[in-house]
This record gives structure tokens, C-alpha cells and sequence, in this order.
């Protein structure tokens, strides 16, 4: 699977951001057609996207569509007009508020559908915005709901929204949590929709932060849901892409530490020893595990 460290949001109607998005080190370039499209530009939104699917070259990243929420009248037409028009281009939708699996097997349905009937040898992968009660309240369910899943995504701003959080910060994604609660406000609903991503294979993406100015801010966001589990983060705009990059990429210190531990049992459990010490510490099988999988990420990423 590619690695999906940033995911830049671009909004569906503006041209000129797609340019630029497509020259951007994103490793995911979504285009939406959700928020960030106001209800007036919804249909040239839809058109747009189509066009720059087809006519702008993308190159090896990741590319995927938001369409509206199922409970919208915009949904449906999105996911005819853009899966038949460009589905051949796309790696997968993204599907927002989801709230139950029955919302999967329905875009998993019309999946089966236009790819049949269009000839599309590639399967289009799902991804599932976790951002409302339900959705959460769900989340396990709808992490098993389709093998076209590829990842769950927190929507912060709606699941504040939805539980009826209080909005603290001019933007709603991301600042101030801290100050506001021990530790981290969303740390349960993250770690939940982690949890069940996990379980199912899939991929766990932090909510963007809000604050694009807050260089710092966006930062120790990032490093909060990387430690947690999380596997990327979405951005709103292309100065958060090389930082969420870099918080999402081991560093060498890192990989240096890995390399030492697999070292310390030769690479390989079988050699009896349960725990050893490295450098003071306590070295077990779950931290070669971590080790391992802190490895085959940076080599995944082509680091080492
Ligand atoms: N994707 C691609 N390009 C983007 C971009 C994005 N998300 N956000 C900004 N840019 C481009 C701008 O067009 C501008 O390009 P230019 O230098 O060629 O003119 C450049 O980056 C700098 O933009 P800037 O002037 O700093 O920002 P702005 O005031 O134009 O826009 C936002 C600020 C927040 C409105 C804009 O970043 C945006 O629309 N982000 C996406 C929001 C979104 O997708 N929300 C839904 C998901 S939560
Ligand atoms: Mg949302």
C-alpha cells in the first residue's frame, strides 16, 4: 500500500489549487466536493474534478475524491457522474459522516456496478470519515464493512459538532486541546477509531488542524496522533504538507534505534532469549515487534 503521511484537502471548484496540488509533496491529493464547495458550485465542482482527472498528470501519488454525505441530494449524482466519468483515475472515494456499515455497502454496491459496467480492471478503494456519534458509536462495523476499505479518517470538526463539544478556536480543527482538557480532547474518539482501523488492516488519519499559520501547533497535532497510531494526517494547505511529511517519516535517530534492537537478538526471537538489556533498558518481543514494524515502514518509505 502507499504510504498516505499527508493527505492534502483541495477544494473540487478551484482550478488552480488542483495545479498546484499536483506539484505538491502530498503524499494523497483529495479533491473535494464536500465543505470545502459551497452549494452554488456543487455541479461545476463535480465537472471540474472529472477534468482534472483526466487531464492533469498526477504522477505516482495517491489520488482520491470526497464526495457529499449520503444524506445530501448531491451524493449519488457524485459518485455516478465521478466513477463513471473518472474512475479509472481515482484510487479511492472518500466518503464522509459515515455512520453505519449499511452507508459502505451502499458506495461499495454502486462500486460493483459502474465497474462492471465500465470495464475498470482496478479496483476503487473506500475511505471511511469517522466525524459523527453514530459513526463512532459504529466504528467497528464499518472498519469490516467492505474489502475495498482502505482507511478511517477523523473529522473533527463535525464529530465536535456532533457531540456537541463546544467550538473554542476560530477554525474548530484542533487548537487549543490541551488547554482545554487533560491530556488531549480527542484522545479516546482517536485512539477508538485507531483501534478499529487496526483491527481490520486499515489505515488511521488524523483530522486536519485548522490554524495553517501555526507551524508549531500543527506539529506537536501531528506528533500526538502519530504516537497514538495514526498513520498520516490530512492538510488544508500546502505549507502543512512537508511538516505532517516529516512527523509521519522515521527519523534516522529512530530507525537507528530499531536497527540496534533487532540487532540485540540477531534479528530473530528464536534464539531463545525472552528479554535482553540495550543500553539500560528493557528489550522484550513486543518491543522487537515495534522494532520490526518501525523498519519495514522505513523501508517502505525507501529510507533505508
Ligand atoms: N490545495 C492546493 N492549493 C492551495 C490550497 C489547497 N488546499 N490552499 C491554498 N492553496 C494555494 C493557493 O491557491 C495559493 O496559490 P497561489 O500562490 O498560486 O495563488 C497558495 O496555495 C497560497 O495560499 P494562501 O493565500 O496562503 O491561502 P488562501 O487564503 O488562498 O486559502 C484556505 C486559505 C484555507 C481557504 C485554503 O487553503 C483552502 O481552501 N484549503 C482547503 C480547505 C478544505 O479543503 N476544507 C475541507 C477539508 S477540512
Ligand atoms: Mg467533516
Amino acid at each position: 500500500m502507499m504510504p498516505r503521511r499527508s493527505i492534502l484537502s483541495v477544494p473540487g471548484h478551484v482550478e488552480k489549487m488542483h495545479l498546484k496540488a499536483g506539484q505538491s509533496a502530498a503524499d494523497v491529493v483529495m479533491l473535494d466536493l464536500e465543505d470545502s464547495v459551497p452549494v452554488t458550485e456543487k455541479e461545476a465542482a463535480r465537472s471540474q474534478v472529472i477534468q482534472s482527472l483526466g487531464s492533469l498528470d498526477w504522477g505516482e501519488r495517491v489520488v482520491t475524491v470526497r464526495v457529499n454525505s449520503l444524506d445530501t441530494p448531491y451524493a449519488y449524482q457524485d459518485l455516478v457522474s465521478v466513477l463513471e466519468g473518472a474512475g479509472d483515475r481515482i484510487d479511492a472515494v472518500v466518503v464522509p459522516k459515515v455512520n453505519s456499515a449499511g452507508d459502505i455497502h451502499f458506495v461499495d454496491r454502486m462500486m460493483d456496478g459502474i465497474e462492471m459496467a465500465r470495464g475498470f480492471s482496478r479496483a476503487i478503494g473506500i475511505e471511511a470519515s469517522i466525524e459523527t456519534a453514530r459513526g463512532m458509536e459504529n466504528v467497528t462495523e464499518i472498519a469490516g464493512a467492505s474489502r475495498r476499505l482502505v482507511s478511517l479518517v477523523f473529522g473533527i470538526a463535525d464529530y465536535s459538532a456532533s457531540v456537541g463539544a463546544r467550538l473554542v478556536s476560530i477554525s474548530g480543527h484542533g487548537e487549543k486541546e490541551e488547554a482545554l482538557y487533560p491530556g488531549h480532547r480527542w484522545h479516546f474518539a482517536l485512539s477508538r477509531m485507531v483501534m478499529a482501523a487496526k483491527a481490520h488492516g486499515l489505515m488511521a488519519i488524523d483530522a486536519p488542524f485548522g490554524n495553517f499559520k501555526d507551524a508549531d501547533g500543527l506539529i506537536r497535532s501531528a506528533a500526538m496522533a502519530c504516537a497514538i497510531g495514526c498513520d498520516g494526517k490530512w492538510a488544508i494547505h500546502p505549507g502543512q504538507i512537508d511538516g505532517i511529511n516529516e512527523v509521519f517519516t522515521p527519523s534516522p535517530s529512530d530507525v537507528e534505534l530499531a536497527v540496534k534492537v533487532l540487532s540485540a537478538f540477531d534479528g530473530d526471537e528464536s534464539h531463545g532469549r525472552g528479554a535482553v538489556a540495550v543500553e539500560g533498558r528493557m528489550v522484550d518481543q513486543a518491543t522487537l515487534r515495534l522494532a520490526r514494524q518501525l523498519v519495514a515502514q522505513a523501508r517502505h518509505l525507501k529510507l533505508i
